[in-house]
């Protein structure tokens, strides 16, 4: 496995690979990595080659978010890469990916303007950017992302059908701790207590999910069930609780079509985010 920094690196091993018409899976990763991101590799191994970048992407925090104290660990990272079998490691730095005179950026609407995109308003613009280059670079035949995102990973499908970019994404499913945290980077940010407390996002999910797998198709009535068990819990704060069309990212008022129920919580000044999709028969 090699690790590189530039973007010329990976062109050219990428470019040699092609050549010997092998197929390249691509994980884009904030590094930290866990059981999530190892589902991802995991299933990379579809292809002949596995890239994964790790960059903690500037463009995509907001002035008062957790840029400079996001979780670091390139050693352990690169180690768990090579157990699972990764071939090459893209990590560049900020100036490599944003050399003086940047000014292009990839923007998108409606499906940017709820739910974390109205907590987080530059959050998209920055994935959408960060990614776009990252595919540019790598040239991947699939890149795999999280459900756990799954406004990330729509507005991601969104934005290589809008901008006819030529490659498949491949969404993998939620990997959860075994009380049911749903695995982040940011968990690691929580104290003994909020980690406790935290447990009300996956209860909240796995109850809301009952609900409609039992029949419920009344947003109000889910949301209510769903709202009782986080506020039960005096250090939860609801950011969002919403049930949104899964194309579209729009309130919907009834389940009568594929939708997305998502979540994002503070445990002190810590968000975590969860959610499930639910398609009506
Ligand atoms: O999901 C993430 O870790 C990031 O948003 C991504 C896709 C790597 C872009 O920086």
């Amino acid at each position: 496995m090699k690790v590189v920094k530039t973007i010329n690196e990976v062109k050219n091993i990428v470019n040699d690979w092609k050549k010997q018409g092998l197929s390249i899976g691509f994980i884009p990763t904030m590094g930290y990595l866990h059981e999530g991101h190892g589902s991802l590799i995991i299933k990379a191994r579809e292809n002949s080659k596995v890239v994964v970048s790790i960059f903690v992407n500037p463009m995509q925090f907001g002035p008062a978010e957790d840029l400079d104290k996001y979780p670091r660990d390139l050693e352990k990272d690169s180690k768990y890469c090579e157990e699972l079998g990764v071939d090459l490691i893209f990590n560049p730095e900020p100036e490599e990916m944003y050399p003086e005179g940047f000014c292009t950026s990839v923007n998108m609407s409606v499906l940017s303007e709820e739910l974390c995109g109205l907590s987080r308003p530059v959050h998209f613009t920055g994935v959408c950017t960060v990614v776009n280059k990252l595919l540019n670079i790598v040239n991947p035949d699939k890149a795999y992302f999280g459900e756990k995102d799954a406004q990330q990973l729509a507005i991601i499908r969104r934005m290589v059908k809008d901008l006819n970019m030529d490659v498949e994404i491949v969404g993998c499913p939620i990997i959860r701790e075994e009380d049911g945290l749903a695995k982040s980077s940011r968990n690691t940010y929580l104290n003994s207590e909020e980690r406790r407390a935290a447990l009300v996002l996956s209860k909240s999910i796995f109850a809301g999910k009952k609900m409609v797998e039992e029949g419920c198709r009344e947003v109000d009535v889910l949301l209510k069930k769903m709202k009782d068990i986080i506020e039960r819990e005096p250090l939860a704060r609801i950011d969002y609780l919403k049930v949104v069309d899964a194309m579209t990212m729009q309130q919907v008022n009834t389940i009568d079509r594929p939708v997305l129920v998502a979540m994002a919580v503070y445990l002190g000044n810590v968000r975590l985010i969860d959610n499930f999709s639910f398609i009506p028969e």
